[in-house]
């Protein structure tokens, strides 16, 4: 089975991932995996952190002559930050260290920080949101564009875009050209396929940096070209739409997900929202009538693009601090502050594809198997001829 780990703080040495389970001699470039750490750190509205990292890969394991072999891969990216947090953060206890120690005891609401000290019994929310910190994403995006790579060899591509900052909204449905597009540019406003909507959503960030103010939207990531089949109805945890909700909720700051048009849908008669079936004689296979489902039906993919919307809060940490209580004290006060974004959709979109990838590449080797590339693409194109030939 498919599976990821990851490891390291926002401001330690580096972060970790391996991911385990990919078949051997799937073609990795290095480029491939730093374009996708680049796209993460993008978008108006990013704090003073992302201009200090550029973020880099370090393959350390399971890649050689650029391509899989079978063992786990491991990918280090270091932090340049942690250049000025070797005395606040460092491995070992001395004598001293806890006078340079930068101490969070200001709990921040709509962060990890308070529930953290309570759980972990700590009287400093460092260590907390060292780890709740999205920098973590950084490693995810890392092996989701391994996943990327291995779905690649079989015609699938995961890509995101925009559709809403805060109040400003993305009033018409994207093609998938467009998004390509998108994904292809070397500078990135707010991910949006539309000029107009993107100046409106820009809009929404100015008056956030304006007023001290955080902001929130939507995502959406777009899986296309993938087979019919992939996910199961036989049990609750094999479903795919319950695996990419998860996969989605997971990210920092993600409150909703919906699959296809579900909040419409939710709103709307049956006969309105279901996706008719048709079927083309010449060409010999199944269509229908609009993709309200997201590609997902039963849990199953049937073969439309997955469709999978995240929904972000606004970021928690505001220039302008929200009452909180001091951990030690007891006594009313401002929350801590620390240098933060303002708004995230385009890089949560970009965490959204690696995690959609991740996903159905697992689920993918659930079905075809292979510990080769070659025997992957065999298992699968059997499955293909069998479905052309149904
Ligand atoms: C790409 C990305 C960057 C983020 N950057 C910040 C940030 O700079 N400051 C901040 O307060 N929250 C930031 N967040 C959001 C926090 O990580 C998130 O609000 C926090 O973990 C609590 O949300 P949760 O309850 O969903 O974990 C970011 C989220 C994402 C996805």
């Amino acid at each position: 089975m498919l599976r990821f780990e990851t490891a390291g703080e926002s401001h330690g040495e580096c972060l970790v991932a391996t991911l385990t389970g990919l078949p051997a001699g799937v073609p990795v470039s290095l480029e491939a995996v730093n374009r996708e750490l680049w796209r993460r750190q993008q978008g108006y509205g990013r704090g003073g952190r992302m201009k200090i990292e550029t973020d880099t890969a370090d393959i350390v394991a399971g890649v050689r002559h650029s391509r899989t072999i079978g063992s786990p891969v491991a990918i280090i990216v270091r932090n340049r930050d942690w250049m000025n947090w070797t005395e606040a953060l460092p491995v070992e206890d001395t004598d001293g260290a806890a006078d340079k120690r930068k101490r969070v005891t200001r709990p921040r609401p709509g962060h990890a920080d308070l529930a953290g000290v309570l759980k972990y019994n700590f009287d400093d929310a460092r260590y907390v949101l060292e780890r709740a910190s999205a920098r973590e994403t950084t490693a995810r995006v890392a092996v989701g564009a391994l996943a990327k790579l291995f779905l690649g060899e079989f015609g699938i591509a995961v890509l995101s875009h925009v559709i809403q900052v805060g109040s400003a909204l993305l009033e018409r449905a994207a093609g998938w050209d467009e998004i390509v597009e998108l994904s292809r540019r070397d500078e990135v406003l707010l991910n949006c396929v539309d000029a107009a909507a993107e100046r409106r959503m820009k809009a929404v960030v100015d008056e956030a940096y304006r007023t001290g103010d955080t902001v929130g939207g939507v995502f959406e990531v777009v899986a296309h070209n993938v087979p019919p089949g992939l996910g199961s109805h036989i049990a609750w945890d094999t479903r795919l739409d319950g695996r990419l909700a998860q996969a989605i909720v997971s990210i920092q700051a993600v409150k909703g997900v919906e699959i296809g048009l579900a909040e419409e849908g939710a709103a709307a008669f049956g006969s309105a929202v279901q996706d008719t079936i048709q079927y083309h004689r010449e060409e010999r296979r199944f269509t229908r009538g609009a993709n309200r489902a997201g590609g997902l039906e039963g849990g199953i993919s049937n073969g439309q693009d997955i469709l999978v919307r995240g929904f972000l809060k606004p970021i928690s940490t505001l220039r302008r601090p929200l009452e909180s209580v001091d951990l030690a004290t007891r006594e009313p006060a401002l929350a801590a502050y620390e240098r933060s974004d303002v708004a995230v959709v385009p890089a949560a979109g970009v965490i959204g594809e690696a995690m959609v990838a991740l996903v159905l590449a697992q689920a993918f080797l659930e079905k075809f198997g292979g510990d080769s590339l070659l025997e992957t693409k065999r298992n699968f194109a059997g499955y293909i001829e069998q479905v052309k030939n149904y």
